[in-house]
């Protein structure tokens, strides 16, 4: 790899800070002084308590929302102007396309978009759609509509939906915590197969602290009030990351390290910023 491409498919973000007004009119800091950097291909889980900023930092390395200061870099260009993929705890299908048609969505878009509507085009299409459907093992369900399968065959499908586009980032917000125990543990095992096939660049946001040791290369660790990264995680572990991972002392160890950093005492906190 050059120098030049280093950043490709990598996240920058420097010293980034977002205010909101409250409802009540008051300022609300919510990010402050922000600073992270996710290699290409690598997988970053972000844990913290609920309202730290989580949520906003994705929209903002997503191009939804602006931060008030700092740098923002993906894949090198500023958010909005790359391809993201991003799947949230809500599959939001679309309900009259079948299973197969969601998954084509973006890919139906570039092509209405371009003038290329020639049959390699579509050929190249079609292979890259049953490519994902055999990855998320949604082959035999290709013709099925949404209200037709599970919430876990749901999430597959936005997860298919989202990597279609070739996106140099995937986004996930919370994508498995509406989902039953044994289904939660089903989709992280899958997701990891795809991320391992793909070798897609993703920010893994989570409550779930054993959830984000299983998936990630680093967790990082936020602390709320104003948001920030508090602490970062290594987690020496090859992918796909498999159910005796899962089951595993060590990662068991690791999420208990986690947890108590996240329930200690603000003080302990902050010490370590
Ligand atoms: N558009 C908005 N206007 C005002 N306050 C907001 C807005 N979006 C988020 N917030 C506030 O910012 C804080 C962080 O929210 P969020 O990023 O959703 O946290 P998390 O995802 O970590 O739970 C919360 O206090 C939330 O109420
Ligand atoms: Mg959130």
């Amino acid at each position: 790899m050059t120098t030049s491409d280093r950043t490709a498919g990598g996240v920058r973000v420097r010293n980034l800070s977002k205010q909101f007004t409250s409802p009540t009119g008051e300022p609300l800091r919510v990010l402050d002084g922000v600073d992270i950097d996710v290699r290409p291909g690598e997988f970053v889980s972000i844990v913290g308590p609920s309202g730290c900023g989580k949520t906003t930092l994705l929209r903002i390395v997503q191009g939804l929302d602006e931060a008030d200061s700092g740098e923002v870099l993906v894949d090198g260009q500023a958010p909005g102007d790359v391809a993201t993929g991003f799947v949230f705890q809500r599959a939001a299908l679309f309900p009259w396309r079948t299973v197969e048609r969601n998954v084509s969505f973006g890919l139906d878009l570039r092509v209405l978009r371009s003038t290329a509507n020639h049959p390699a085009t579509r050929a190249g299409r079609r292979k890259r759609v049953a490519d994902l459907l055999a990855l998320t093992n949604l082959t035999d369900f290709a013709d099925y509509y949404p209200t037709q399968i599970s919430g876990g065959m749901q999430q597959r499908v936005n997860l298919a939906r989202a990597l279609a586009i070739q996106p140099s980032v995937l986004l996930m917000d919370e994508p498995f915590s509406a989902l039953d125990a044994q289904t939660r543990e089903k989709l992280q095992r899958d997701l990891q197969r795809v991320v391992a096939e793909t070798r897609t660049t993703t920010l893994f946001i989570t409550h779930d602290i054993r959830e984000a040791v299983f998936q990630a290369d680093r967790v990082f660790v936020m602390a709320a009030r104003p948001g920030r990264f508090v602490e970062v995680f290594d987690i020496d572990e090859p992918h796909p990351r498999t159910a005796e991972f899962q089951q595993s002392d060590r990662l068991a160890e690791t999420a208990r390290e986690i947890w108590g950093l996240l329930h200690a005492k603000p003080a302990a906190l902050t010490s370590t910023s």
